[in-house]
C-alpha cells in the first residue's frame, strides 16, 4: 500500500472563495486524494485557512470584529462550504493554531542557529495616532499618477500603478484616518535565502517530471527574478505568530510577528499535527524522514501565483533547517479560470462564489464542469453556455441516461433484480476489451494528475457503455429473445456499479446514489473488466434511482448569467 501526503494551498481567511480559486487547488487535490483512497492507498489530505497578515486584519476591521473572532467565524464558514463541495480533507486546519505558532517559531530558531537569519534595519511609515507602523495596505492617499484619492500604499486601484507608500500625496492611516505619519527606523529578520540558491536550483533541476508551468515559474524566479534574494520574514503587526523563540522575544523584535508567507506553508505540517492531536494519530510518519516519511509521496496543489513560494520560499525554510523533513515530490500548479469574458472579481462580486454555486445546483454539477475544464495548459474560461452544454450532455445525456435507461428497462421487464440467463457474445467481448483499455488509460491519467484528460477518459468510458446499450438494444431483443435481453441488462447493471466506483473521485454524490441503487457496498476498484462485470450475480436486487442529473434550461442559463455579471457589493 502506497502512502500519499496531499496538500492544497490554504485559502486566505478573508471571505468566500470563487470557483476559480476552487479549481486551482482544493478541488483537484480532492480528486487526487479520493482517487488514491479508492485505489486502496493510505492518504493524508491537509488544507487549512490562511489567517494571518494584513488582509485578515483589514477584513476583520471592516466587519467590525476583533480579528481572532472574525477568523474563527470565517473558518467555520469556509469549512462548511468545503463540506458542501465534498472536499474530503483529513483535516481542515487553521494557520493561527498553537501548533503552527510553535512550529513556526521552532523553524525560525533552527534557521537562526544555522546562520540563515540576519537583522536588517529599514525605514517605514509610522502613525503616531495609532502608535504603530503601518504596512502598505494600511496607508491610503492620492495617487501621484492619476489623482485618484483612495489609492492604497501598494497600488492604485484606479490606474493599477504599483506604488510605494512614500509616493502617495497626503498619505493617511486607514485605521484612524490620521495624517500625522512619519518615516521611522524599524528592524526586521531576514531569511538568507541567497545562501541556499545552489541547493534549491539543483533540487528544481532534478524535477524533470514536474509540469512545465511549475518549473518554468520556479526557474524564472531563480534566474532572472529576485526570488532568491534574502527576504524579510517579520512584520510590524500584532496579528500573527509572534517573533519569539522559546517564549522570549528575539532581541529588538518585540511586538513583531512573522510574515504571513513564512508561517502559511508551515501550516501544512502543523495542520497534520492538529489532526494528530485531535485523533491520536501519528503526524511524524507523514513528515519526518527519520520517522517513516521516507516512504511517503508528497504532492502539492496550487494556483500559479503560489508557485514561487512553494518552489523557493518554503523549500528554503525546510532545507535551511537541515532537519529531516519530508520535501515535496510533485507540485501540480494551475493557470487561472476566467469568468465570462473577464476575470472573477471578489471586490465587484463578478462570477460565481462557492456559497452561491451550492445554492444553484448540487456540488457534483460544479465539480464535473470545473475538473473537466481545469486550467492546466492555459487559462480557461467559465461561460454559462459551456456549463449548460457540458452538464446536459456529459452528466444528463450520457451518464444519467445510461443509468436511468437500464434500471427502468430491467424493472419493467424483469423486476428489480438482475436477470438470469443468456450468454455473452462478440458485442460483449468487444466492449470488455475496449473498457479494459480505457480504464487502464484513465488510471494512468489520474496517477499523472492530468485532470482534464482524465475527465475526458472517464467520459469516454461512460460513452462506451451507452453505445453498447444503444446498439444491443435489449428492448428490441426482448421481443424475440428475453433471456438474451436479460444478459445484456445484467451486464449493464454491473456497469452501473463499475461506473460508480470509477466516477466517485469526480462526482462523489452521484456515485454514491449509483452504488446505493445497485444495493452493494462493494466499491473495490475494478481490475480486469470481464471479471468486474460479474461482481453482481443474477438475482441480486437493485432499486431504480431518482434522476441522477437534471438538465439546465435556457431560462436558468440566461438568468444566472445576468445575476452573476458583477453587482454584488463588496
Ligand atoms: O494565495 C493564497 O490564497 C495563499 N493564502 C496561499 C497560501 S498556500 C501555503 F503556503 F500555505
Ligand atoms: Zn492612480
Amino acid at each position: 500500500m502506497a502512502r500519499h501526503l496531499i496538500t492544497s494551498a490554504i485559502p486566505y481567511i478573508n471571505g468566500i472563495k470563487h470557483l476559480g480559486n476552487l479549481v486551482g487547488s482544493q478541488l483537484p487535490a480532492d480528486l487526487f486524494a479520493r482517487y488514491q483512497r479508492a485505489r486502496g492507498n493510505e492518504v493524508m489530505f491537509i488544507c487549512a485557512t490562511d489567517e494571518h497578515g494584513t488582509p485578515a486584519e483589514l477584513a476583520a476591521q471592516k466587519a467590525g470584529k476583533p480579528v481572532a473572532e472574525y477568523c474563527a467565524e470565517m473558518h467555520d464558514v469556509q469549512a462548511r462550504i468545503a463540506q458542501g463541495f465534498r472536499l474530503s480533507f483529513d483535516h481542515f486546519g487553521r494557520s493561527s493554531s498553537p501548533q503552527n505558532r510553535d512550529l513556526t517559531q521552532q523553524f525560525a530558531k533552527v534557521l537562526a542557529e544555522n546562520g540563515l537569519i540576519r537583522e536588517v534595519s529599514e525605514t517605514q511609515m509610522y502613525s503616531k495616532a495609532d502608535g504603530r507602523f503601518l504596512p502598505d495596505r494600511y496607508i491610503e492617499g492620492t495617487c501621484p499618477n492619476c489623482g485618484f484619492e483612495d489609492a492604497r500604499g501598494d497600488q492604485c486601484d484606479n490606474c493599477t500603478k504599483q506604488l510605494d507608500p512614500v509616493d502617495l500625496i497626503n498619505p493617511r492611516s486607514v485605521i484612524s484616518g490620521s495624517t500625522d505619519l512619519e518615516m521611522r527606523e524599524t528592524k526586521h529578520l531576514f531569511l538568507c535565502q541567497s545562501q541556499l540558491k545552489d541547493v534549491i536550483a539543483e533540487w528544481i533541476d532534478s524535477k524533470s517530471d514536474w509540469p512545465v508551468l511549475t518549473t518554468s515559474i520556479a526557474k524564472k524566479w531563480l534566474n532572472d527574478g529576485d526570488g532568491l534574494q534574502d527576504r524579510g520574514i517579520t512584520r510590524d503587526l500584532s496579528w500573527g505568530v509572534p517573533a519569539q523563540f522559546d517564549g522570549a522575544p528575539w532581541d529588538g523584535m518585540e511586538g513583531k510577528v512573522f510574515y504571513v508567507w513564512f508561517d502559511a506553508p508551515i501550516e501544512y505540517i502543523a495542520g497534520t499535527q492538529e489532526w494528530a492531536d485531535s485523533t491520536g494519530g501519528d503526524w511524524a510518519r507523514w513528515w519526518r524522514t527519520d520517522a517513516g516519511a521516507q516512504d511517503v509521496t508528497y504532492t502539492q496543489f496550487m494556483g500559479k501565483d503560489n508557485v514561487p513560494f512553494h518552489t523557493l520560499g518554503f523549500p528554503a525554510t525546510i532545507l535551511g533547517s537541515k532537519q529531516p523533513w519530508k520535501v515535496v515530490d510533485y507540485i501540480k500548479s494551475f493557470n487561472y479560470l476566467n469568468y465570462d469574458g473577464g476575470q472573477f472579481s471578489t471586490s465587484r462580486g463578478r462570477g460565481v462564489f462557492m456559497d452561491q454555486a451550492l445554492e444553484l445546483l448540487p456540488s457534483d454539477y460544479w465539480r464535473w464542469w470545473l475538473l473537466s475544464h481545469a486550467p492546466e495548459s492555459s487559462d480557461a474560461e467559465f461561460t454559462w453556455d459551456n456549463f449548460q452544454v457540458s452538464t446536459n450532455k456529459d452528466l444528463a445525456d450520457v451518464l444519467g441516461n445510461f443509468v436511468s435507461r437500464i434500471t427502468k428497462f430491467t424493472r419493467s421487464k424483469f423486476g428489480e433484480a438482475l436477470p438470469e440467463g443468456g450468454t455473452w457474445g462478440a458485442a460483449e467481448e468487444a466492449l470488455i476489451a475496449d473498457l479494459n483499455t480505457r480504464v487502464r488509460e484513465y488510471e494512468r491519467l489520474m496517477e499523472a494528475k492530468e485532470v482534464r484528460k482524465a475527465a475526458m477518459a472517464l467520459r469516454g468510458i461512460w460513452v462506451a457503455g451507452n453505445e453498447y446499450l444503444q446498439s444491443c438494444a435489449p428492448w428490441t431483443v426482448f421481443k424475440t429473445d428475453p433471456e438474451q435481453a436479460g444478459a445484456i441488462a445484467r451486464l449493464a447493471l454491473n456497469l452501473v456499479r463499475i461506473y460508480a466506483i470509477l466516477s466517485a473521485p469526480f462526482i462523489p454524490d452521484a456515485a454514491k446514489t449509483m452504488l446505493d441503487a445497485m444495493q452493494t457496498s462493494d466499491d473495490s476498484w475494478p481490475g480486469e473488466i470481464g471479471a468486474a462485470l460479474e461482481g453482481l450475480p443474477a438475482g441480486h436486487a437493485f432499486i431504480t434511482p431518482e434522476v441522477l442529473f437534471r438538465k439546465i434550461t435556457d431560462e436558468e442559463r440566461d438568468a444566472w448569467q445576468m445575476r452573476f455579471a458583477g453587482t454584488r457589493a463588496e
